[in-house]
């Protein structure tokens, strides 16, 4: 007889998600063991309470969880959690810190549905973000050129350099965007804007989306009003407004929600498996051949 699911969730807050612990229940786990204020020196003693608790054969049935809101600590986290593996001695992780990998695999998923991302040349507004980060990378990822907007060219410059660390070859522009005239040089001669600033902060007017005529989707993550993008409807999904296809952050929302799940059943089908931005934007990519 298989093994009761056990998902173990690891979180840096003082108070381990429950929006992380909702999704884990309604994804088909059996148990779900919770763990706040974790730090780094930690993780190595409840990695091995996870791991060396059932044979083998049955460790795809325990597996791991990383939140939190600090996305530097949940990779602080996962990086010691994989340094306990050893042989088959491993159990499965995911990391979706303050639900950037999902929330940015959703949002990149939806702009490969309208354009090729190989040939496009996107611009991403707070690019500096921890949303913001994990889209620039998984699109230069997919070969497409980002310019990676901030309101300080040096944080716009130091997350180029982070993401070049991480996805060789790529093709990104640092650029502050204070303004309105500088958004708009930004945005000239890109395809594709995906806005992903601090809730209640808009990035990008409507008059300077309008004004721009190679663009052709525009994608909102910020929910609060007013919106990161104006005149763009928190519920829009793939809808056109003037020959631009538009997503807010309840549109591209849904899709986040079924990549985490997916993500979270994807973690019992092996043990070892790491998911992290481009891991589980591969699962996206697998839910929409899927549907
Ligand atoms: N739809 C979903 O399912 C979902 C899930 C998670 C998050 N979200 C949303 O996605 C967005 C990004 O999330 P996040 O956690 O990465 O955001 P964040 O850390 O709160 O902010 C992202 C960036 O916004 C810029 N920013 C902050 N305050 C600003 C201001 N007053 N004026 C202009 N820019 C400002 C900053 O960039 P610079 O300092 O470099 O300018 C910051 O790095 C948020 O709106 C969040 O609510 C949506």
């Amino acid at each position: 007889m298989s093994k009761p699911k056990i998902l173990i969730q690891l979180d840096g807050d003082e108070h381990a998600s429950l929006f992380d612990a909702v999704v884990a229940v309604d994804s088909e786990i059996d148990h779900l063991f919770q763990y706040h204020s974790v730090q780094t020196e930690q993780v190595r003693d409840l990695i091995h309470g996870a791991m060396f608790t059932r044979g083998p054969q049955d460790l795809h049935n325990t597996a791991v969880f990383i939140g939190g809101a600090n996305v530097a600590h949940g990779e602080s986290l996962l990086q010691a959690a994989t340094k306990c593996f050893f042989g088959p001695m491993r159990v499965s992780v995911m990391l979706d810190a303050n639900g950037a990998n999902t929330t940015a695999a959703a949002a990149v998923l939806a702009a490969a549905r309208h354009v090729d991302l190989s040939q496009s040349e996107a611009l991403v507004l707070a690019g500096t973000g921890p949303v913001g980060q994990r889209a620039v990378r998984l699109l230069a990822r997919a070969g497409c050129k980002v310019r990676v907007a901030s309101r300080s060219s040096e944080r716009a410059a130091a997350t180029c350099e982070q993401v070049r660390e991480n996805v060789e070859g790529a093709v990104l522009t640092p650029l502050a965007t204070n303004n309105a005239k500088e958004t708009a040089a930004a945005l000239e001669g890109t395809n594709l804007v995906i806005a992903a600033g601090a809730a209640g902060i808009e990035l990008l007017s409507a008059e300077t989306l309008a004004a721009c005529s190679s663009l052709r989707v525009a994608i909102d993550l910020n929910a609060v009003p007013p919106l990161g993008i104006g005149g763009v409807e928190v519920t829009d999904k793939a809808v056109d407004h003037d020959s631009v296809i538009c997503y807010g952050a309840i549109g591209v929302g849904g899709t986040k929600m079924k990549i985490h799940k997916a993500a979270i059943r994807k973690l019992f089908s092996a043990n070892g498996l790491v998911l992290d931005a481009e891991e589980i934007f591969e699962i996206g990519r697998e839910l929409e051949a899927a549907s």
